[in-house]
């Protein structure tokens, strides 16, 4: 092994270090997580269908009668969670045979359909508060601003991918530099969601305290932690499949 000139063995530079996880393991983790989305999505369809009024797009009374606000927690949890776990893992997870226009089709139509689910999410909260008599403020929380910017960051994501890997206008250069953005960016915007996610289900689980009901751990109590649960485990997997190959091709750019 070298060493430095006092003699310390000197760490070989980061793009030639192993991986700290081989692909099998890896397979592993990203099959865990499916496992966890799985869970989150069952929980939160669970709680607004069944334990909660259920669904009704043209309703913003939410007492004892299916309403539109019931739209919002199920589709951010499929457009955000569910699709952005399929859209984020999939250039490292799809088979390594696929051709690489393959990957960015999949990649791409997974990321918008995913986008749209949530933008029918945060329009059903926002017709619920206007529509409501009296109506509710909007965005009063630190759930709704973090959440707005979630999705504004989301949006511009999307746009900025179509315009630099899709519509051919942008010199092929100034694509390649912006692939780290890119990818770098996809990762904080996921990370955030799920923060989002967070502060939301325990929004609207203390919603229910007014007759102690969040209080006497409920079903929809145990849902909303399951959920919780299942969210951190996601983030945990997130990050400890991405960071380290970001981390890998960064060194190797430089
Ligand atoms: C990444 C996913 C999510 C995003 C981006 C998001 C975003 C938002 C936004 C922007 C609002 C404000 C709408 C307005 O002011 O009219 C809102 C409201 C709300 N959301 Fe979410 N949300 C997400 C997930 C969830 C989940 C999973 C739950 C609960 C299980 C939830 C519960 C609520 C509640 C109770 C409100 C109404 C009160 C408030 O405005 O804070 N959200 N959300």
């Amino acid at each position: 092994m070298s060493t430095s000139s006092e003699g310390a063995p000197l760490l070989p530079h980061p793009a030639q270090r192993p991986l700290a996880l081989c692909r099998k393991e890896e397979y592993y983790l990203f099959s865990a997580g499916q496992v966890f989305v799985f869970i989150a999505v069952i929980s939160v369809l669970i709680w607004f269908l069944h334990y909660d009024t259920g669904l009704d797009w043209n309703n913003a009374d939410c007492a004892g009668k299916p309403c539109v606000f019931n739209y919002h927690p199920p589709m951010m949890v499929l457009g955000f969670l569910a699709f952005g776990y399929q859209g984020i893992m999939s250039w490292r997870m799809l088979p390594d045979g696929l051709s690489h226009q393959t990957k960015k089709f999949i990649h791409l139509s997974v990321q918008v359909s995913g986008f749209v689910l949530a933008v029918v999410g945060i329009v059903a909260v926002f017709k619920f508060h206007n529509q409501h008599q009296p109506p509710i403020a909007n965005l009063y929380s630190l759930h709704s601003w973090l959440g707005l910017v979630a999705m504004i960051l989301w949006g511009l994501q999307v746009v900025g991918a179509v315009v630099s890997f899709i519509s051919g206008v942008v010199p092929v250069e100034n694509r390649v530099s912006f692939v780290p953005i890119h990818k770098h960016m996809g990762v904080v915007l996921y990370l955030l969601a799920l923060v989002v996610m967070l502060l939301g289900i325990q929004e609207k689980l203390g919603f229910y305290q007014g007759d102690k009901a969040y209080a006497k751990l409920t079903p929809i109590s145990q849902l909303g932690n399951i959920m919780g649960l299942s969210i951190v485990a996601i983030f945990s997997v997130c990050t400890t499949l991405m960071i380290p190959r970001m981390q890998q091709e960064a060194a190797t750019d430089s």
